[in-house]
This record gives structure tokens, C-alpha cells and sequence, in this order.
């Protein structure tokens, strides 16, 4: 699939979300949040549900979570905009609550899946419990996180959920070391996805060698 085909499929899935009526949630949401950034990331950001914010402007992350997400990710030097970043549930739950598992049955069958399909990230970032548990089956994020898992050909790292460190400080920094493996894993992908060429042209000046085309002065 050519990277145009895959961003208008997105799209046209992004379309299909923001009028979905399958699960309760659609009847408290103002806008869903199918998510976005780049489609054809190498690494996809997977989160919970839409908050207050992200109910209101139709985008993930833009909350104080978000907030959170993106000073993390600018300490780590990494740019958000490298990134496809969605959630479990597309919309969001009442007074924030956890999703339901018919929602998100629902909202992963429907949607989620067919995005990682159409991304196909190499790397798949998890923040939060909800995350972990639906994509990795594992029961927790402490059990997880640190480490590489690899599932079906892609890579899976499990991080807490950036809200959570409003209720502990503690995690705040586990986050932070989360987010440098990350990175460290990151440029590895991009070195394997942009090799060096290391074959010789014959045309190209040698060093200590005068191209007779460089022209020049002597
Ligand atoms: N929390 C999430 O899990 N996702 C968002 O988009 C915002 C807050």
C-alpha cells in the first residue's frame, strides 16, 4: 500500500468513528477522537480513552495528560509529530471512568485493530493498565514495563499512563526512563530503515585524490 492509499484509508476510518453509534459511550461524547499523526509511523502510541479536552477538540492527548506526554517527549528529544497516536476507546467515557469491556470489545474490533493494521507500526508504545491489558493480556503495567515484548512481529512497550502521575510522583519518572528506552529503540529503527550507502562510486573524488572534473584553481 502506498503511503497515500494508507492515509486515505485512515480517513476514511476517521470518518466512520466520528459517527459511530455501536456502544453506549456515543450517546455523552461531544466529538469522538479517532486519533492522529503520522500514517505511516514507525511507532504507534496507544492510550485510554479521550478526557475532557480531547472530548471537546476531536484530538488525543491535548489535555493535562497530554501535557505531560508532550514535556516528556520533548525531554527525551523526540518530536510528537513522528508519531500515530490513538486510543483504546474513540470516545470518551463519563466523569472519565474506566471503558467498559463491551466498549472496548467494540471499539477495538471496529476500529483500533484496523488502524494498527493500516499503520503497521513496528514499535507499539501502551500507556496504561487498559492498553497493556487489551493488547498484551498482561494484568500489570509494573509487571510489563522496562522491557520489549514482542507479539505477532511487532514490538510492544508498556509505560503508565501519563495521568497517572498526577496521583503519584513517583511514576512521573518511570515514565521518563520508559520514554529514553524509546528513543534508544527509535534510532535503531530509523538506522535500519534508512541504511547508509556504503557502496563506492566510482565518479566520487577519493580522499587525497583530485576528481579531473572538480575543476579549480592549481
Ligand atoms: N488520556 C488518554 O488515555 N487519552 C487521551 O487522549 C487523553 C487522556
Amino acid at each position: 500500500m502506498t503511503k497515500l492509499q494508507r492515509a486515505k484509508r485512515l480517513n476514511a476510518l476517521a470518518r466512520r468513528i466520528r459517527v459511530c453509534v455501536k456502544c453506549p459511550l456515543h450517546a455523552s461524547r461531544t466529538v469522538a477522537v479517532p486519533g492522529d499523526g503520522k500514517p505511516s509511523a514507525a511507532v504507534m502510541i496507544i492510550g485510554e480513552g479521550p478526557g475532557r479536552e480531547e472530548d471537546k477538540s476531536g484530538h488525543p492527548f491535548v489535555g493535562a495528560a497530554g501535557r505531560f506526554l508532550d514535556s516528556v517527549l520533548e525531554g527525551s528529544g523526540i518530536k510528537r509529530t513522528d508519531f500515530f497516536i490513538t486510543n483504546i476507546v474513540k470516545c470518551r467515557p463519563p466523569q472519565n471512568r474506566t471503558p467498559k469491556r463491551n466498549e472496548i470489545e467494540t471499539c477495538t474490533a471496529n476500529y483500533l485493530f484496523e488502524q494498527i493494521e493500516l499503520v503497521d507500526p513496528k514499535l507499539i508504545l501502551l500507556l496504561g493498565g487498559v492498553a497493556a491489558k487489551k493488547l498484551l493480556g498482561v494484568q500489570s503495567v509494573n509487571a510489563a514495563r522496562g522491557q520489549f515484548i514482542e507479539r505477532d512481529g511487532r514490538k510492544y512497550l508498556v509505560t503508565y499512563h501519563p495521568a497517572a502521575q498526577f496521583y503519584r510522583d513517583d511514576l512521573g519518572d518511570k515514565v521518563k526512563e520508559d520514554f529514553a528506552l524509546l528513543k534508544r529503540e527509535m534510532q535503531i529503527l530509523k538506522r535500519r530503515r534508512s541504511p547508509r550507502i556504503t557502496t563506492p562510486d566510482a565518479d566520487a573524488p577519493r580522499a587525497g585524490k583530485r576528481s579531473p572534473r572538480a575543476g579549480g584553481a592549481g
